[in-house]
């Protein structure tokens, strides 16, 4: 026998091994690839692999006039399978440039901010609600948001997160649907939106703006901190 021949009779003998094992297993039923998935694969995987997906859709995204102005869409980073989600409201210059979340200065406060609670970027998820940056960083309109969201409410049912912080008022209004309400009527609150417990506090590039927010964020933050720690 030639070393390949040789190689595929070895492992055509594990196949065998391995489908004799798997219907001792499970029985005679055929699996999906999808059961085989949850058998295999960790929560993690499947959800990397799911968001993967969804990124090779959303990174050519044309649904609304943002597409011609941004050079990257900024998708969302972090642990697939974390059950904290951060929301903010849409990509900066930085971001826009290297197609990351929360890379310039709000960025860094904003690790800066997650550490004095004991948060690692890595441990959740970070997104926006606007995947594409706004000329100047303007507000966000409405039809951007009604049109982008659903990636966003893609990305959540994917990851299924059990608490979201909102960063900054367009953020809060958004997800609460309360769209009249300033942040001291969001803040301070516990909301109940898509499965999860989500709280609103100040955006980190306001707290750049005016430090005297610093303190109140603070305190927004170790009150989310609670509710996660229950
Ligand atoms: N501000 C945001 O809301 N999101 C980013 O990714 C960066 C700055
Ligand atoms: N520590 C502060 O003083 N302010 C914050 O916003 C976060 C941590």
């Amino acid at each position: 026998m030639s070393s390949l021949q040789h190689k595929i009779s070895e492992l055509l003998d594990d196949l065998e091994d391995y489908f004799r094992n798997q219907r001792e297993l499970y029985g005679n039923d055929l699996y999906t690839e999808k059961d085989l998935d949850a058998i295999w694969k960790s929560p993690q995987e499947i959800k990397g692999r799911a968001l993967d997906d969804l990124y090779r859709e959303v990174h050519d995204c044309q649904r609304c006039g943002l597409a011609s102005k941004r050079k990257n869409v900024v998708f969302g980073d972090g642990n697939p399978d974390a059950c904290i989600m951060l929301i903010g409201e849409a990509p900066g210059r930085e971001e826009d440039i290297q197609g990351k979340v929360f890379v310039g200065d709000a960025g860094k406060l904003l690790t800066n901010i997650l550490a004095a609670i004991q948060l690692e970027r890595e441990d959740i998820y970070i997104t926006n609600i606007l995947k594409c940056r706004p000329p100047q960083n303007r507000d966000p309109q409405q039809d951007e948001q009604s049109l982008c969201s659903c990636h966003l409410f893609r990305q959540i049912e994917i990851i299924r997160p059990r608490f979201i912080l909102a960063l900054g008022r367009i953020a809060g209004q958004f997800l609460t649907g309360e769209s009249d309400s300033n942040m001291n009527e969001l803040r301070n609150r516990v909301f109940t939106v898509r499965g999860a417990q989500l709280m609103v506090t100040y955006h980190p590039a306001a707290l750049l703006r005016n430090t005297e927010l610093k303190r109140p964020t603070w305190e927004d933050v170790q009150k989310f901190q609670k509710l996660y720690e229950q």
